[in-house]
């Protein structure tokens, strides 16, 4: 599931600007660097094991819907997943654009888009099997997207963070549910979302680790987790309609297992070490001081050496 683009146009930007860095941080790119592109891309380890854990439509059992607990509230409730999954196509296309010189990442969303676009896929069908039948202006309204960042790796972050909600979110949903074939589609959905969340958090590394400044882009990191956690639930954007509207299935304890996940990746992300949710932005705070005071520290340095009489 692809979240990450409702939440980038609505979230109003924190201002990170007072980090104190060049205005424009230039993205150095590796491709020049890069000679063995088999062996020294992720792409096709990635691909692999997206291969090994690939399930086919045809191993969903649609025969043995059981109807008799497909209720109208279950039919709504699998409405409101389906549209939250039909993003992935103006997603993709805005990745496309971000990141066109990134031989690596682009040939993974080849992969991310098959994937993504089996979900609503499974879902549309399941419905259908139900005598529930979707417009083609719901599919349309569905893919509605209003990117506003410019940062590669918080458009990246925000994509970590989606795919680990939307992989708890199917857990949850694979727990309570009844319907037998609702539930193994959730499962399944489930780990493609999960291991989703390990292919962003791998380019999100690599973007940080290419950029002129990884320092800055990991303070980058602990900002947009902090935008998405801050609240007690975890924001207030549309996505997490989506959320709200199955709060028979997140309840507070999934919840909390979420936001616990998401620090945990995030720190790790970001080198540092954030044992609780609530604790996010004090870590973003200290992180971004310290990156000032380093900074400086930098330029002081040089206008020293600059500055320094000649022998
Ligand atoms: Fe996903
Ligand atoms: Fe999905």
């Amino acid at each position: 599931m692809d979240l990450t683009w409702i939440e980038v146009g609505v979230i109003a930007q924190p201002a990170l600007s007072n980090l104190q860095i060049p205005s424009i941080v230039e993205e150095t790119f590796m491709t020049a660097q890069v000679k063995d592109i088999f062996n020294d891309l992720s792409y096709y380890s990635l691909f692999d094991v997206a291969e090994k854990a690939r399930w086919l439509m045809r191993d969903i059992d649609w025969e043995h819907i059981d109807k008799s607990v497909v209720t109208p509230e279950l039919i709504e409730m699998v409405k409101i997943i389906t549209f939250g999954e039909l993003t992935t196509y103006s997603a993709t296309r805005s990745f496309m654009t971000m990141f066109e010189d990134d031989i690596d990442f682009t040939q993974w969303l080849a992969v991310w888009l098959y994937e993504e676009t089996k979900h609503p896929h499974a879902l549309t069908k399941w419905l259908a099997m139900n005598g529930e039948k979707l417009s083609g202006k719901y599919l349309m309204d569905g893919r509605t997207i209003t990117p506003m960042t410019k940062s590669k790796t918080e458009m990246l972050t925000f994509n970590v963070i989606s795919e680990i909600v939307a992989g708890n979110m199917y857990l949850a949903t694979a727990d309570t549910v009844t319907e037998p074939v609702l539930k193994d589609i959730a499962s399944k959905l489930a780990k493609d979302e999960m291991r989703h969340s390990v292919g962003f958090e791998n380019y999100t590394r690599k973007t940080i680790a290419e950029s002129a400044d990884p320092d800055y882009e990991k303070g980058i990191v602990l900002r947009s987790a902090w935008v998405f956690l801050q609240g007690e639930q975890f924001i207030n954007h549309p996505v997490f309609e989506t959320v709200r509207n199955l709060d028979s299935i997140l309840g507070e304890a999934v919840i909390k297992k979420i936001r616990k996940q998401i620090v945990s990746r995030i720190g790790k992300l970001a080198g540092v070490e954030i044992a609780e949710p609530e604790q996010i932005y004090s870590v973003y705070t200290k992180f971004k001081a310290d990156y000032r005071a380093k900074h400086k520290t930098k330029i002081s340095t040089a206008d020293m050496m600059a500055n320094a009489p000649e022998a």
